[in-house]
Protein backbone atom coordinates (compact mmCIF):
# COMPACT_ATOMS: atom_id res chain seq x y z
CA UNK A 1 0.00 0.00 0.00
CA UNK A 2 2.60 2.84 0.68
CA UNK A 3 4.10 1.47 -2.64
CA UNK A 4 0.90 2.37 -4.25
CA UNK A 5 0.55 5.73 -2.56
CA UNK A 6 4.18 6.37 -3.74
CA UNK A 7 3.51 5.52 -7.05
CA UNK A 8 0.10 7.85 -7.40
CA UNK A 9 1.90 10.40 -5.96
CA UNK A 10 4.86 10.19 -8.09
CA UNK A 11 2.61 10.03 -11.04
CA UNK A 12 0.21 12.53 -10.23
CA UNK A 13 3.49 15.00 -9.91
CA UNK A 14 4.89 14.17 -12.79
CA UNK A 15 1.56 15.03 -15.03
CA UNK A 16 0.63 18.17 -12.67
CA UNK A 17 3.81 20.08 -13.56
CA UNK A 18 3.02 19.37 -17.20
CA UNK A 19 -0.20 20.61 -16.68
CA UNK A 20 1.39 23.65 -14.62
CA UNK A 21 3.40 24.17 -17.63
CA UNK A 22 0.52 24.93 -20.37
CA UNK A 23 -1.50 26.56 -17.68
CA UNK A 24 -2.15 30.52 -17.86
CA UNK A 25 0.90 30.23 -15.17
CA UNK A 26 3.15 30.87 -17.73
CA UNK A 27 1.92 34.11 -18.48
CA UNK A 28 3.35 35.13 -14.98
CA UNK A 29 6.64 37.31 -14.37
CA UNK A 30 9.15 35.19 -13.81
CA UNK A 31 9.62 35.79 -10.17
CA UNK A 32 6.03 34.67 -9.02
CA UNK A 33 6.06 32.08 -11.11
CA UNK A 34 9.25 30.43 -9.64
CA UNK A 35 7.57 31.47 -6.11
CA UNK A 36 4.62 30.16 -7.10
CA UNK A 37 6.16 26.60 -8.28
CA UNK A 38 8.43 26.35 -5.62
CA UNK A 39 5.08 26.33 -3.30
CA UNK A 40 4.28 23.48 -4.87
CA UNK A 41 6.87 21.91 -4.21
CA UNK A 42 9.22 20.15 -1.37
CA UNK A 43 8.11 17.25 0.86
CA UNK A 44 4.45 16.76 1.14
CA UNK A 45 1.86 13.90 0.62
CA UNK A 46 -0.39 15.29 -1.92
CA UNK A 47 -3.23 13.68 -0.18
CA UNK A 48 -5.52 15.93 -1.64
CA UNK A 49 -4.92 14.72 -5.14
CA UNK A 50 -4.49 11.41 -4.41
CA UNK A 51 -8.07 11.29 -2.77
CA UNK A 52 -9.69 13.27 -5.96
CA UNK A 53 -7.44 10.86 -8.53
CA UNK A 54 -8.96 7.55 -6.52
CA UNK A 55 -12.63 9.02 -6.16
CA UNK A 56 -12.37 9.96 -9.96
CA UNK A 57 -11.03 6.45 -11.03
CA UNK A 58 -13.90 4.79 -9.03
CA UNK A 59 -16.88 7.37 -10.60
CA UNK A 60 -15.37 6.09 -13.95
CA UNK A 61 -13.84 9.90 -15.09
CA UNK A 62 -11.69 10.29 -18.25
CA UNK A 63 -7.61 10.14 -16.49
CA UNK A 64 -7.43 13.93 -18.11
CA UNK A 65 -10.13 15.41 -16.30
CA UNK A 66 -9.01 13.36 -12.92
CA UNK A 67 -5.58 14.84 -13.20
CA UNK A 68 -7.06 18.64 -13.87
CA UNK A 69 -9.64 18.03 -11.08
CA UNK A 70 -6.76 16.45 -8.55
CA UNK A 71 -4.76 19.60 -9.88
CA UNK A 72 -7.41 21.92 -8.69
CA UNK A 73 -7.44 20.57 -5.07
CA UNK A 74 -3.54 20.83 -4.76
CA UNK A 75 -3.14 24.51 -5.98
CA UNK A 76 -6.20 25.57 -3.48
CA UNK A 77 -4.48 23.73 -0.68
CA UNK A 78 -1.27 24.55 -1.10
CA UNK A 79 -2.40 28.50 -1.33
CA UNK A 80 -4.09 28.02 2.26
CA UNK A 81 -0.47 26.49 2.93
CA UNK A 82 1.53 30.19 1.94
CA UNK A 83 -1.23 32.44 3.77
CA UNK A 84 -1.89 30.13 6.68
CA UNK A 85 2.08 30.57 7.18
CA UNK A 86 2.17 34.16 6.99
CA UNK A 87 3.59 36.30 9.58
CA UNK A 88 -0.19 37.66 10.46
CA UNK A 89 -1.90 34.07 10.63
CA UNK A 90 0.55 31.42 11.96
CA UNK A 91 3.95 33.01 11.33
CA UNK A 92 5.47 30.11 10.16
CA UNK A 93 9.03 29.89 8.96
CA UNK A 94 9.20 26.69 7.43
CA UNK A 95 6.96 24.68 4.85
CA UNK A 96 7.06 21.02 2.98
CA UNK A 97 10.50 21.18 4.84
CA UNK A 98 11.88 24.41 3.04
CA UNK A 99 11.69 28.22 4.15
CA UNK A 100 8.15 29.28 4.49
CA UNK A 101 7.16 31.12 0.67
CA UNK A 102 7.12 34.78 2.53
CA UNK A 103 10.18 33.90 3.93
CA UNK A 104 11.78 33.04 0.26
CA UNK A 105 10.23 35.33 -1.81
CA UNK A 106 8.81 38.10 0.61
CA UNK A 107 5.16 38.64 2.07
CA UNK A 108 3.44 40.53 -1.19
CA UNK A 109 4.88 37.87 -3.02
CA UNK A 110 3.52 34.85 -1.06
CA UNK A 111 0.13 36.87 -0.77
CA UNK A 112 -0.03 36.99 -4.15
CA UNK A 113 1.27 33.16 -4.63
CA UNK A 114 -1.73 32.41 -2.76
CA UNK A 115 -3.96 34.81 -4.85
CA UNK A 116 -2.71 32.94 -7.89
CA UNK A 117 -2.77 29.56 -7.09
CA UNK A 118 -6.57 30.24 -5.79
CA UNK A 119 -7.14 31.69 -9.81
CA UNK A 120 -5.52 28.38 -10.86
CA UNK A 121 -7.59 25.90 -9.06
CA UNK A 122 -10.67 27.42 -10.58
CA UNK A 123 -8.50 27.35 -14.11
CA UNK A 124 -8.25 23.71 -13.66
CA UNK A 125 -11.63 23.17 -12.72
CA UNK A 126 -13.02 24.78 -15.72
CA UNK A 127 -10.41 22.56 -18.11
CA UNK A 128 -11.92 19.66 -16.63
CA UNK A 129 -15.13 20.66 -17.89
CA UNK A 130 -16.83 20.35 -14.90
CA UNK A 131 -20.24 21.46 -14.57
CA UNK A 132 -21.36 24.92 -12.95
CA UNK A 133 -23.03 22.90 -9.83
CA UNK A 134 -19.66 20.93 -9.31
CA UNK A 135 -17.78 24.38 -9.40
CA UNK A 136 -20.27 26.02 -6.58
CA UNK A 137 -20.14 22.75 -4.76
CA UNK A 138 -16.05 23.25 -4.40
CA UNK A 139 -16.65 27.28 -3.67
CA UNK A 140 -18.57 26.83 -1.10
CA UNK A 141 -15.82 24.07 0.42
CA UNK A 142 -13.37 26.53 0.22
CA UNK A 143 -15.07 29.74 0.85
CA UNK A 144 -17.96 31.13 3.64
CA UNK A 145 -18.87 27.67 4.44
CA UNK A 146 -15.47 25.99 4.51
CA UNK A 147 -11.85 26.25 4.73
CA UNK A 148 -11.64 30.38 4.74
CA UNK A 149 -14.35 30.49 7.71
CA UNK A 150 -12.66 27.62 9.32
CA UNK A 151 -9.04 29.35 9.47
CA UNK A 152 -10.51 32.40 10.29
CA UNK A 153 -12.20 31.21 13.59
CA UNK A 154 -8.62 29.50 14.26
CA UNK A 155 -7.17 32.98 13.91
CA UNK A 156 -9.48 34.37 15.84
CA UNK A 157 -9.82 31.55 18.40
CA UNK A 158 -13.50 32.32 18.27
CA UNK A 159 -15.32 29.41 18.40
CA UNK A 160 -15.44 26.91 21.70
CA UNK A 161 -16.09 23.92 19.17
CA UNK A 162 -12.45 22.85 17.91
CA UNK A 163 -14.60 19.80 15.86
CA UNK A 164 -16.92 22.14 14.11
CA UNK A 165 -13.51 24.70 13.62
CA UNK A 166 -11.38 21.60 11.95
CA UNK A 167 -14.16 20.59 9.79
CA UNK A 168 -14.63 23.86 8.40
CA UNK A 169 -10.75 24.25 7.96
CA UNK A 170 -10.07 20.92 6.76
CA UNK A 171 -12.67 18.69 7.00
CA UNK A 172 -14.65 20.64 3.70
CA UNK A 173 -11.93 20.33 1.31
CA UNK A 174 -10.90 16.84 1.82
CA UNK A 175 -14.35 16.04 1.53
CA UNK A 176 -15.10 17.49 -1.73
CA UNK A 177 -11.96 15.61 -2.77
CA UNK A 178 -13.75 12.97 -2.29
CA UNK A 179 -17.24 13.56 -2.96
CA UNK A 180 -16.59 15.79 -6.52
CA UNK A 181 -15.30 13.58 -9.05
CA UNK A 182 -19.09 11.76 -7.99
CA UNK A 183 -20.67 15.05 -9.10
CA UNK A 184 -18.93 15.25 -11.75
CA UNK A 185 -20.16 11.74 -12.85
CA UNK A 186 -23.19 11.11 -11.82
CA UNK A 187 -24.94 14.27 -11.35
CA UNK A 188 -26.06 13.69 -7.80
CA UNK A 189 -24.77 14.44 -4.21
CA UNK A 190 -24.18 11.11 -2.58
CA UNK A 191 -24.79 12.03 1.11
CA UNK A 192 -23.15 8.53 2.35
CA UNK A 193 -19.33 9.29 0.55
CA UNK A 194 -19.92 13.32 1.69
CA UNK A 195 -19.73 12.03 5.13
CA UNK A 196 -17.10 9.51 4.58
CA UNK A 197 -15.18 12.31 2.82
CA UNK A 198 -15.92 14.97 5.72
CA UNK A 199 -14.84 12.19 8.73
CA UNK A 200 -11.60 11.45 6.81
CA UNK A 201 -11.24 15.51 6.79
CA UNK A 202 -11.88 15.70 10.72
CA UNK A 203 -9.34 12.69 11.08
CA UNK A 204 -6.79 14.32 8.95
CA UNK A 205 -6.65 17.69 10.95
CA UNK A 206 -6.57 15.15 14.44
CA UNK A 207 -3.81 13.63 13.14
CA UNK A 208 -2.28 16.75 12.16
CA UNK A 209 -2.59 18.07 15.85
CA UNK A 210 -1.16 15.10 17.60
CA UNK A 211 1.80 15.42 15.14
CA UNK A 212 2.19 18.95 15.99
CA UNK A 213 2.33 17.83 19.55
CA UNK A 214 4.43 15.50 19.06
CA UNK A 215 7.19 15.08 16.49
CA UNK A 216 9.91 17.58 15.99
CA UNK A 217 10.13 20.21 12.73
CA UNK A 218 12.29 18.15 10.66
CA UNK A 219 10.43 15.09 10.43
CA UNK A 220 7.04 17.71 9.91
CA UNK A 221 8.57 20.01 7.79
CA UNK A 222 7.19 22.82 8.90
CA UNK A 223 7.87 23.77 12.97
CA UNK A 224 6.10 21.54 15.36
CA UNK A 225 4.67 22.14 19.29
CA UNK A 226 3.22 25.59 17.62
CA UNK A 227 -0.41 24.58 18.21
CA UNK A 228 0.80 24.64 22.30
CA UNK A 229 2.93 27.94 21.49
CA UNK A 230 0.05 30.04 19.70
CA UNK A 231 -2.42 28.44 21.83
CA UNK A 232 -4.75 27.00 19.37
CA UNK A 233 -8.10 25.39 19.60
CA UNK A 234 -6.76 21.87 18.78
CA UNK A 235 -7.85 18.19 19.89
CA UNK A 236 -5.28 17.79 22.00
CA UNK A 237 -5.51 21.03 24.06
CA UNK A 238 -8.99 20.29 24.04
CA UNK A 239 -9.00 16.13 25.07
CA UNK A 240 -5.61 15.67 25.86
CA UNK A 241 -2.90 13.44 23.75
CA UNK A 242 -4.33 9.49 24.86
CA UNK A 243 -7.83 10.28 24.69
CA UNK A 244 -7.21 12.39 20.74
CA UNK A 245 -4.90 8.92 19.91
CA UNK A 246 -7.74 6.80 21.03
CA UNK A 247 -10.39 8.81 18.97
CA UNK A 248 -8.46 8.78 16.28
CA UNK A 249 -8.05 4.88 15.84
CA UNK A 250 -12.06 4.71 16.62
CA UNK A 251 -12.46 6.95 13.69
CA UNK A 252 -9.98 4.87 11.73
CA UNK A 253 -11.31 1.73 12.20
CA UNK A 254 -15.00 3.06 11.52
CA UNK A 255 -14.01 4.80 8.07
CA UNK A 256 -12.14 1.46 7.01
CA UNK A 257 -15.22 -0.69 7.66
CA UNK A 258 -17.70 1.73 6.11
CA UNK A 259 -15.05 1.95 3.08
CA UNK A 260 -15.51 -1.24 2.53
CA UNK A 261 -19.11 -1.04 1.46
CA UNK A 262 -19.00 2.31 0.07
CA UNK A 263 -15.84 1.71 -2.17
CA UNK A 264 -15.95 -2.04 -2.88
CA UNK A 265 -13.25 -2.06 -5.19
CA UNK A 266 -10.85 0.62 -3.58
CA UNK A 267 -8.23 -1.35 -1.27
CA UNK A 268 -6.87 2.18 -1.12
CA UNK A 269 -9.97 4.37 0.91
CA UNK A 270 -9.85 1.32 3.27
CA UNK A 271 -6.13 1.68 3.87
CA UNK A 272 -6.02 5.63 4.07
CA UNK A 273 -7.63 5.93 7.47
CA UNK A 274 -5.00 3.79 8.74
CA UNK A 275 -2.27 5.66 7.00
CA UNK A 276 -3.45 8.85 8.76
CA UNK A 277 -3.07 7.29 12.11
CA UNK A 278 0.42 6.28 11.71
CA UNK A 279 2.14 8.28 9.63
CA UNK A 280 4.95 10.82 10.87
CA UNK A 281 4.73 13.65 9.27
C1 LIG B 1 -1.30 20.64 6.19
O1 LIG B 1 -1.70 19.84 5.14
C2 LIG B 1 -2.39 21.58 6.55
C3 LIG B 1 -3.58 20.95 7.11
C4 LIG B 1 -4.74 21.05 6.56
C5 LIG B 1 -3.47 20.22 8.34
P1 LIG B 1 -0.87 18.60 4.67
O2 LIG B 1 -0.39 17.83 5.86
O3 LIG B 1 -1.67 17.84 3.66
O4 LIG B 1 0.39 19.25 3.95
P2 LIG B 1 1.22 18.76 2.68
O5 LIG B 1 0.39 19.07 1.48
O6 LIG B 1 1.47 17.28 2.83
O7 LIG B 1 2.48 19.57 2.73
C1 LIG C 1 -4.18 24.71 8.55
O1 LIG C 1 -4.13 24.10 9.77
C2 LIG C 1 -5.38 24.32 7.80
C3 LIG C 1 -5.45 25.04 6.51
C4 LIG C 1 -6.57 25.24 5.95
C5 LIG C 1 -4.23 25.54 5.86
P1 LIG C 1 -2.73 24.21 10.52
O2 LIG C 1 -2.35 25.61 10.77
O3 LIG C 1 -2.74 23.26 11.68
O4 LIG C 1 -1.75 23.61 9.39
P2 LIG C 1 -0.20 23.44 9.59
O5 LIG C 1 0.00 22.60 10.84
O6 LIG C 1 0.40 24.79 9.69
O7 LIG C 1 0.23 22.68 8.36
MG1 LIG D 1 -3.27 27.43 10.85
MG1 LIG E 1 -0.33 26.48 10.51
MG1 LIG F 1 -1.22 21.97 12.28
Amino acid sequence: MQELLQNIKTRFERDFFALLRKSSLKAAPTRLKEATLYSLSGKNKRFRPILALEAARLAGLEEIRALKIAAAFECLHSYSLVHDDLPAMDDDSMRRGQPSCHIQYGEATAILVGDLLQSCAFEFLAMADVEPRAILYFARAVGAQGMVSGQFLDIEAQTSNTLRLHRMKTGRLIEAAVQLPYLVSEQKLRLSVLRWGRTLGLLFQITDDLLDASQDSVTLGKTAGKDLAQNKKTVVALFGVERAQEKARAMATKLSREAKSLFASSELFRYLPQYLIERSA
